[in-house]
């Protein structure tokens, strides 16, 4: 806090007022015009592989020989053990041009995989999160004709049980947009409870709404955020959460900036630590999962990069990313 004194003594009230109007004018509020943006350069950065993950959903990871490690997970293993920084760039490899069952429609000359380098702090008030990545020669799939590049975070605060062990799969399933060969299927992401029952191809049957209210109301959902890209830095960003449907706020709470040199993303993200419902709680104590996925090459649906399931910790703790307090 005694930064964001100095700074706002810094500057005048003539820009005070252009800050204000700027608010209140644009989506994404650029981060450099907030006082308490972290210095990245003294943040180090680890990094993830993200790879494509073609139609492989949480069904057929669980289809009797579909998946070599189906047993070991209903027993108890999570993605992470047997995938993380272990083969993500050779399933990513060959899973975007597996062909047949598995990617039956792939885009050429598609990179397998793409690794970022995630930064992440916080300070009395925000979280921030910095993705910074190279996306290589992406060919143009015209699927996306606005925006080239997407990145999105998903989140939870501990309140979904399977989102620390599986991340984004459970919330990926045959029966959505483009996961399905028909064009008629439009559904998005969603969670298992949301269903009456699940299947071979997911669950269709959506529970009754006093059903989802309980489970909303116990944080039974996922929330996220997206940052949609064009060339010359501007974003727009949407938040939203995953239940029965992939669900959209009315008004974003999360802001974010982005720069692109060459073929190099840097991505940041911010919001409130503490933003109300049905945003999470961002606190010190608790550990929270979280996922990155990347749509690049003007790409849309399945087509993105996706990581397995990490996790955040404010100040310290065992996770992958360890948000440092800043003064
Ligand atoms: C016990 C270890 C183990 C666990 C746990 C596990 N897997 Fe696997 N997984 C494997 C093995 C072994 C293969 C087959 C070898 C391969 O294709 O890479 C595989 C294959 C895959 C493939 C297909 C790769 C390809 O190239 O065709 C994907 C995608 C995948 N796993 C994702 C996951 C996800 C997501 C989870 C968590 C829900 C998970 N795995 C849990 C061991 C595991």
């Amino acid at each position: 806090m005694r930064m964001n004194v100095s700074l706002i003594q810094q500057v005048s009230f003539a820009q005070l007022c252009r800050f204000a109007a700027l608010l209140s004018l644009t989506l994404a509020v650029p981060l450099d015009a907030r006082a308490a943006e972290p210095n990245w350069a003294k943040i180090e950065g680890r990094n993830i592989t993200l790879f494509s993950p073609a139609t492989m959903s949480w069904e057929r990871l669980f289809t009797p020989r579909g998946h070599s490690g189906q047993k070991e997970y209903r027993e108890g293993k999570n993605c992470l053990v047997c995938h993380g920084d272990i083969d993500e760039k050779e399933m990513g490899k060959h899973l975007v041009k597996a062909g047949g069952y598995i990617e039956p429609r792939p885009i050429a000359d598609k990179p397998g995989w793409i690794v970022a380098k995630v930064k992440t702090a916080h300070d009395a008030e925000n979280f921030y999160i910095q993705v910074e990545f190279d996306e290589g020669a992406q060919p143009n799939a015209q699927m996306d004709k606005d925006f080239e590049t997407k990145v999105a975070v998903i989140l939870d605060d501990g309140s979904v049980p399977e989102a620390s062990r599986a991340g984004c799969w459970m919330a990926c399933h045959s029966n959505m947009a483009s996961m399905s060969a028909s064009p008629t299927i439009t559904a998005t992401k969603y969670l298992p409870e949301s269903r009456v029952s699940m299947g071979s191809a997911g669950g269709d049957q959506i529970k009754p709404e006093a059903d989802l209210a309980k489970l909303r109301e116990a944080g039974n959902y996922l929330e996220y955020w997206q940052g949609r890209l064009k060339a010359d830095g501007t974003v727009s960003v949407v938040d939203g959460t995953i239940l029965e449907k992939r669900s959209e706020n009315a008004k974003p709470v999360v802001t974010a900036t982005a720069k692109k040199t060459g073929t190099t993303w840097t991505v940041t993200f911010a919001r409130k630590k503490i933003a109300g419902r049905p945003h999470k709680d961002i606190k010190p104590g608790k550990t929270y999962p979280i996922a990155i996925a990347i749509h690049a090459g003007f790409t849309a649906q399945r087509y993105h990069y996706v990581s397995l399931e990490r996790k955040l910790v404010l100040d310290s703790g065992k996770a992958d990313f360890v948000a440092a307090l800043q003064k």
